[in-house]
C-alpha cells in the first residue's frame, strides 16, 4: 500500500526518541542534508534509475547546494546520500525535494524512473515543460509539482497513471486546455490545475472520476460552459473555479453533489438564475458566486443550506426580496448581496443571525427600516446605496409611515437554538504535554532505521537482494529480509465524519513527529503535504483486540461526536496489523502543560478554569450518558485545549479497542500519576464513578495549581485539600492567581470555594457518594451561570450525534514495486 516501503513513519519503536533526538542535534535544517543511513535501503541502485537520477541533477540548478550529496558513482544513491531520494530494493520510489531553491528544468529521463509512487518538487523555480514521460510512470501516485514557473501544457500523458490520486500543478504558468485524457486516472482524488493560464472549457471527462473530491481549477483563463454532468461528481467536497470566463447557467446536476461543501464559482461570466437544486445541499458550508451576471429571485427554499456559514452573491443581478428564511441560516457568519437589485425590506428574521460578523445589503434598491439589531452591529457601509433604507448609522430617521416593511417580514420563531459553526478546516489537535522537538524530514525516513537495522545484521541478504533486483519477491512476503520491504496491498484507510481528506500514501507519507507516548501507543504530529496537521496515534503492538472486534468498536467510536471529545476522524490497518488512530491537531496542547508548563507572566484566570471545568464535564457527561462509555483514564495529559481554551477529552474509548491485559497496564499507571479511584486497586475495572474520581482530580487541579502527583507534607493532594479545608476554609488552597482574581471580584471568592466542594465531593473515597456526571455539570452551571450559558452557545457548533457516513477508501494495489 506504501510508498514507503512497507514502513510507515509511524513505526517508531524504542528506539525512536533517541533516533529522533539524535537526528535533531544533528540535523537541524534536516531537509538539507542527507538523511545518513536513516533511509539506506541497503540494495544497490539500479541502473536506469540511475541514469534516471543524473539526468535529472543534470538538468537542475541548485544554488544552495541541497544536492550536493547528489555526486561521485551514485551507488549509494539509494542508501541515504542522495537528498531526497527513497528507495525501495535499488529502485527510486520517492523524490521528495520541496523548498529548496531548486530551478533549471525536470529532465525527461524521469520517466526512467518506472517505480516512483510520489514525485513533490513543489515550492521551487522549476521551469520549461513539464515531461510527457510522467505518463510511464504507473505507479505514480502523488505529484507536487505546484508553485514553480512551469510553462507550456499540462502533458495528455499524465492520464496514463492510473493510479494517480493527487495532481497538484497549481501556481505555474500552464497554458493550453486541460486534457480530457486525465480522467484516465480513475482514482484522483485531488485536482489541483488552480493559478495558471488555463484555458479552453473545463473537460465534461473529469466528471466521470469516481473518487474526485476537491477539484480546484480557479485562476485561470477558462470558458464554455460547466458540465452539465457536474453531479456525477458524488464524492465532491470542494470546488473551486472563481476567477475564469465560464458562462452559462449553473447546471442542475448541482443538486447531487450531497458532499459539497465548498462552491466557488465567484468571477466568471455565468448568467441565468439559481437552480433550485443546489438548495438541497445540506452539507454546504461555504457558496460564493459573487461576480456574476446571475439574475432572479433569492429563493424561499435557501433555508436547506442549513450548514451555510459565508454566502456571497454580491455583484450579480438578483432581483426580488431577501427571503425571511435567510433568517434560519443559523449558523451563518457571512452574508453579502450588495450590488444587486434587491428590493423590499431588510427581513427583521436576519436579527436572530447571532454568528453573524459580516454583514452587506450596499447598493441595492432595499426600502423600510433596519433591523434595529443589525443598525446597531453594522456601519453605514454595510447599508449605502439603497436609497429608501432607514434607520441605521447615518440614514434617515424612519418615520412610523414605513411600518409595512416590518408587517411584510415577522420575525421568525426561533425554532433553533443559534449555533456556531466551528471552522472545520481548523483542524488541530494536541497531546500530553511534552513536545520533544522539531522534524523536518523527508517522507518516511524515520521508518528506515528498523529496517536499515535488519539489513545491518544480514549484509550477505542485502548484496544478494540487490544483485537480484528484478526477482526481488513482492512486499512482506514471507522470509522477505526484514519482513517490511517492499509495497503491500492490504492496508486500508477508513475516514469517518469531518475532518480532513487525504488517502493512505497522504498518511503514512507525511511528516512525522513526536508529540508524547502513552501506553496505548506513540502520538505523532504530521504533517501533510499541504500544509494541514492531524494528530496520529500508532497503538502498540499486540495490545490491542483482534482485527474484526477492533473494526467493531472502531467504528463505534468513530461516530462519537461532542464538541468536548476529541473526535477521531479516521483509522488506518496496515497490512502487518499496525493501527494507527487519526485525530483533529490540537495546538494548545493539553490541560496539564497549559496549567504546569506555562510561562510565569502568563496567568490562567479562573473563568478559563472554569471554563474548562464545565467542558469536560460537558463532555463526560455525554461520554457516560449518551455513548455509555466509560473513559478510564482521564488525567489532565489527555485533556486537550483548542484556540478558544475549550477542553477536548482524547483517548476517549479507547480501552475498547484493547485487549483486557493491555487495559489494567493503563489503570496502574493512571494510579501512579494520582489521577486513579482507590476502589480501582481491587476492581481492576473502571466505571463512570472513578472517571468522576478523576475529573474530581482534574478540578483540584486546576483549583490549587497543583498536580496530583504532587505530594504536600506526604499528603496526596486530595488529603492535602482536605486537611487544609477540615480546619477551616482557608484559602491557603486555592493557586495564587486565582487569589488575586477573588480579590478583584467579590463573587469569584465564593465560587471557589463552592466549586472546590464539588470537587472534593467528586474525589469522595466512596463510589456512591460521587455524583454523577450531570450533577456535576449542573452544579458547575449554578456555580458560574455567565460560564454555562457562553460555553453552550460557542459549543453547540457541531451536532452531538453524526450520522455515520463511512467512506473506505482502499487501496488494493498489489505490490509492485519490486516486480
Ligand atoms: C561528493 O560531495 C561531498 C560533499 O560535497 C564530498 O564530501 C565528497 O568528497 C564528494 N564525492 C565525490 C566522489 O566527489
Ligand atoms: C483568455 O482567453 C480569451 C479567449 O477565451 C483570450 O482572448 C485571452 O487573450 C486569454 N487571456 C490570456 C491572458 O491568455
Ligand atoms: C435593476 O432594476 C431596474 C428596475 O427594475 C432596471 O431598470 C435595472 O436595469 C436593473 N439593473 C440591473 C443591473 O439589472
Ligand atoms: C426601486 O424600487 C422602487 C419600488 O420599491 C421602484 O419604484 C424603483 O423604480 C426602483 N428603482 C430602481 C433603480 O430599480
Ligand atoms: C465600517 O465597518 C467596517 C468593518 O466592518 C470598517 O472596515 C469600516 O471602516 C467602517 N466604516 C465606517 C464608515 O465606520
Ligand atoms: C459593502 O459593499 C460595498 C460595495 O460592494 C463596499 O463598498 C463596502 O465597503 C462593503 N461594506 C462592508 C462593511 O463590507
Amino acid at each position: 500500500m506504501d510508498v514507503c516501503g512497507g514502513r510507515n513513519r509511524y513505526n517508531v519503536g524504542s528506539r525512536g526518541s533517541s533516533l529522533v533526538l539524535l537526528i535533531v542535534m544533528v540535523v537541524v535544517v534536516a531537509a538539507a542534508l542527507p538523511v545518513g543511513g536513516q533511509a539506506a535501503d541497503g540494495v544497490v541502485i539500479a541502473q536506469a534509475d540511475l541514469q534516471g537520477l543524473q539526468a535529472i541533477r543534470q538538468a537542475l540548478v541548485d544554488p544552495r547546494g541541497f544536492l550536493s550529496g547528489w555526486n561521485g558513482t551514485g551507488l549509494d544513491a539509494c542508501s541515504g546520500a542522495w537528498a531526497g531520494i527513497k528507495c525501495v530494493r535499488g529502485k527510486v520510489v520517492a523524490i521528495q525535494l520541496p523548498f529548496k531553491g531548486l530551478a533549471g528544468a525536470l529532465s525527461d529521463k524521469v520517466g526512467q524512473l518506472t517505480a516512483l509512487r510520489k514525485l513533490s518538487l513543489h515550492d521551487n523555480a522549476l521551469g520549461g515543460q513539464l515531461p510527457a514521460s510522467l505518463g510511464f510512470l504507473r505507479e505514480l501516485r502523488g505529484i507536487y509539482l505546484f508553485n514553480n514557473r512551469f510553462a507550456g501544457a499540462v502533458p495528455p500523458q499524465v492520464g496514463s497513471c492510473t493510479l494517480l490520486q493527487t495532481v497538484d500543478f497549481s501556481g505555474n504558468f500552464l497554458s493550453g486546455t486541460i486534457p480530457a485524457s486525465l480522467a484516465g486516472a480513475t482514482r484522483l482524488f485531488r485536482l489541483n490545475l488552480a493559478y495558471n493560464n488555463l484555458s479552453g472549457a473545463v473537460p465534461s471527462s473529469l466528471t466521470s472520476l469516481p473518487f474526485l473530491e476537491s477539484l480546484l481549477l480557479n485562476n485561470n483563463n477558462l470558458s464554455g460552459e460547466m458540465p452539465t454532468t457536474i453531479g456525477n461528481l458524488r464524492m465532491l467536497h470542494d470546488i473551486s473555479l472563481s476567477n475564469n470566463l465560464i458562462s452559462g447557467s449553473i447546471p442542475d446536476g448541482i443538486g447531487n453533489l450531497s458532499k459539497l461543501q465548498s462552491l466557488d464559482l465567484s468571477d466568471n461570466l455565468l448568467s441565468g438564475s439559481l437552480p433550485l437544486s443546489l438548495f438541497n445541499l445540506t452539507s454546504l458550508v461555504e457558496l460564493k458566486l459573487d461576480g456574476n451576471d446571475i439574475g432572479g429571485h433569492i429563493p424561499e427554499a435557501i433555508d436547506g443550506l442549513k450548514n451555510l456559514t459565508q454566502l456571497s452573491l454580491r455583484r450579480n443581478v438578483l432581483d426580488g426580496e431577501i427571503p425571511v428564511t435567510v433568517g434560519k441560516l443559523s449558523a451563518l457568519s457571512l452574508l453579502d448581496v450588495s450590488e444587486n437589485n434587491l428590493t423590499g425590506a431588510i427581513p427583521e428574521s436576519l436579527s436572530s443571525l447571532s454568528n453573524l460578523t459580516s454583514f452587506n445589503v450596499s447598493y441595492n434598491n432595499l426600502s423600510g427600516p433596519v433591523p434595529v439589531v443589525l443598525s446597531r452591529k453594522f456601519n453605514s457601509s454595510s447599508f449605502v446605496g439603497n436609497i429608501q433604507l432607514c434607520g441605521f448609522n447615518g440614514s434617515a430617521i424612519c418615520t412610523s409611515i414605513s411600518s409595512p416593511a416590518t408587517t411584510a417580514s415577522p420575525p421568525l420563531p426561533l425554532l433553533e437554538r443559534p449555533t456556531r459553526k466551528l471552522n472545520k478546516r481548523e483542524l488541530m489537535f494536541a497531546v500530553g504535554g511534552i513536545c520533544l522537538l522539531f522534524l523536518l524530514l523527508f517522507c518516511c525516513v524515520l521508518l528506515f532505521w528498523r529496517k536499515d537495522k535488519k539489513e545491518s545484521e544480514s549484509p550477505k541478504k542485502g548484496a544478494k537482494d540487490a544483485t537480484a533486483k528484478a526477482t526481488g519477491k513482492p512486499g512482506s512476503g514471507g522470509g522477505g529480509s526484514g519482513g517490511s520491504a517492499g509495497g503491500d496491498g492490504g492496508g486500508r484507510l477508513v475516514h469517518f465524519e469531518g475532518g480532513l481528506s487525504f488517502t493512505a500514501d497522504d498518511l503514512l507519507c507525511a511528516t512525522a513527529e513526536i508529540l508524547g507516548k502513552s501506553t496505548y501507543g506513540t502520538v505523532y504530529k504530521a504533517t501533510m503535504e499541504n500544509g494541514s496537521y492531524v494528530a496520529v496515534k500508532r497503538l502498540r503492538e499486540k495490545i490491542a483486540k483482534n482485527q474484526k472486534e477492533f473494526e467493531v468498536e472502531v467504528n463505534a467510536l468513530g461516530k462519537l461526536r461532542h464538541p468536548n471529545l476529541l473526535a477521531l476522524r479516521a483509522y488506518y490497518l496496515g497490512p502487518k496489523g499496525e493501527k494507527l488512530l487519526v485525530f483533529d491537531f490540537m495546538t494548545k496542547g493539553s490541560l496539564a502543560s497549559f496549567l504546569h508548563a506555562r510561562a510565569p507572566d502568563s496567568p490562567v484566570n479562573w473563568p478559563t478554569r472554569m471554563n474548562i471545568a464545565v467542558g469536560l464535564a460537558r463532555g463526560l457527561h455525554h461520554l457516560h450518558g449518551e455513548a455509555n462509555i466509560v473513559h478510564g483514564n482521564l488525567t489532565s495529559s489527555n485533556v486537550l485545549l483548542d484556540e478558544g481554551n475549550n477542553a477536548k477529552i482524547a483517548d476517549c474509548g479507547l480501552s475498547r479497542l484493547m485487549s483486557a491485559a493491555a487495559n489494567s497496564n493503563v489503570i496502574a499507571a493512571a494510579g501512579a500519576l494520582g489521577y486513579r479511584a482507590p476502589e480501582l486497586s481491587k476492581l481492576k475495572k473502571a466505571t463512570p464513578k472513578t472517571d468522576i474520581y478523576s475529573l474530581g482530580m482534574i478540578m483540584l487541579e486546576l483549583l490549587t495549581g497543583k498536580s496530583p502527583g504532587d505530594t504536600t507534607n506526604g499528603l496526596d493532594l486530595p488529603q492535602w485539600v482536605a486537611s487544609v479545608v477540615e480546619e477551616e476554609w482557608t484559602n491557603e488552597v486555592f493557586d495564587l492567581e486565582l487569589m488575586k482574581d477573588a480579590a478583584a471580584g467579590s463573587e469569584t471568592g465564593e465560587e471557589l470555594v463552592k466549586t472546590l466542594k464539588l470537587a472534593l465531593h467528586c474525589v469522595d473515597p466512596s463510589p456512591a457518594a460521587r455524583p454523577e456526571a450531570q450533577q456535576v455539570l449542573r452544579q458547575l452551571e449554578q456555580i458560574k451561570p455567565s460560564i454555562a450559558v457562553s460555553a453552550s452557545s460557542s459549543f453547540t457548533g457541531e451536532p452531538s450525534h453524526t450520522t455515520a457516513t463511512v467512506t473506505t477508501i482502499t487501496d488494493d494495489t498489489k505490490s509492485t514495486i519490486t516486480e
